[in-house]
């Protein structure tokens, strides 16, 4: 067992962890290999951290796997990811599903194809029941496009009358949000290098602990977790108030 393993105090996990997977790129290149190549081996890592969240007793892992700036990455690799995704869930949905795993997909799922929105809707249906490990992937997800829908929807209802603008609070924000069911994040781990939060969960991420690490995504492991929850439960959280 790792040395970080071991470190962890099972009783102050994480709920909620988010991930950025950053270097899927940079780790295929510097193997003379294509990014597909990369992305490929990320998903392995995907795999690998699901069963580790189980194993640590972690009850919500969001992931970011296609933001809405992506689009402008070239046409094959934009295409090469989303055939990644549909494998994913067409050939992983079952085996998720045997180990308690419930699947929900965040972000704008309506410009996606139709084969790959059909693939979404039967891994969340056949797995809606589950509740050891909830995993959230983000797909076509950006923070600003998120808070910018739950704003026209609050509108909507401000019109509508049913809401006074003096009732909007920070719940009422957040029930419009694609994450309303599940509780904020706890810790965000970025791999890859850049300390930076890119568009991800801005408004939810509020309070995280962050935690950045030079590891490529693919090169992510179980003991690589374990060292980001041990430095998130060495942190004083003060959530703006003062040490207890
Ligand atoms: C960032 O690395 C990674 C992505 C944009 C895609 C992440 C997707 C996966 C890990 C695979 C699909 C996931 C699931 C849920 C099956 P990058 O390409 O920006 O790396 P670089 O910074 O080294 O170029």
């Amino acid at each position: 067992m790792g040395k970080y393993l071991e470190l962890l105090n099972r009783e102050k996990m994480p709920h909620h962890v988010a991930v950025i997977m950053d270097g899927n790129g940079r780790w295929a290149q510097k193997r003379g290999m294509p990014r597909l190549f990369g992305h490929r081996q990320g998903v392995e890592t995907v795999e690998r951290v699901v069963r580790a969240c189980v194993k640590l007793g972690i009850a919500q892992l969001t992931i970011y796997a296609f933001s809405t700036e992506n689009w402008k990455r070239p046409q094959e690799e934009v295409a090469g990811l989303m055939r990644l995704l549909v494998e994913y869930f067409d050939k992983k949905t079952d085996q998720l599903n045997e180990e308690g795993v419930r699947i929900q997909v965040i972000g704008d799922v309506e410009a996606l194809s139709d084969l790959a929105r059909q693939s979404i809707a039967r891994a969340e249906e056949k797995t809606k029941n589950n509740d050891r490990l909830g995993l959230n992937i983000a797909i076509n997800y950006g923070g600003r496009a998120e808070i910018v829908r739950a704003v026209k929807r609050i509108a909507r209802q401000v019109q509508d009358g049913v809401v006074a603008p003096d009732d909007i609070d920070d719940e009422m924000i957040s029930q419009q949000l694609y994450t309303k069911e599940f509780a904020d994040p706890d810790l965000m781990i970025r791999t890859g290098g850049e300390m930076r939060i890119s568009n991800f969960l801005i408004w939810q991420l509020s309070y995280a602990e962050l935690w950045f690490t030079e590891t490529y995504w693919p090169d992510f492991d179980i003991e690589t977790l374990a060292q980001a929850v041990y430095a998130y439960q060495n942190r004083d959280r003060r959530f703006g108030g003062l040490k207890s």
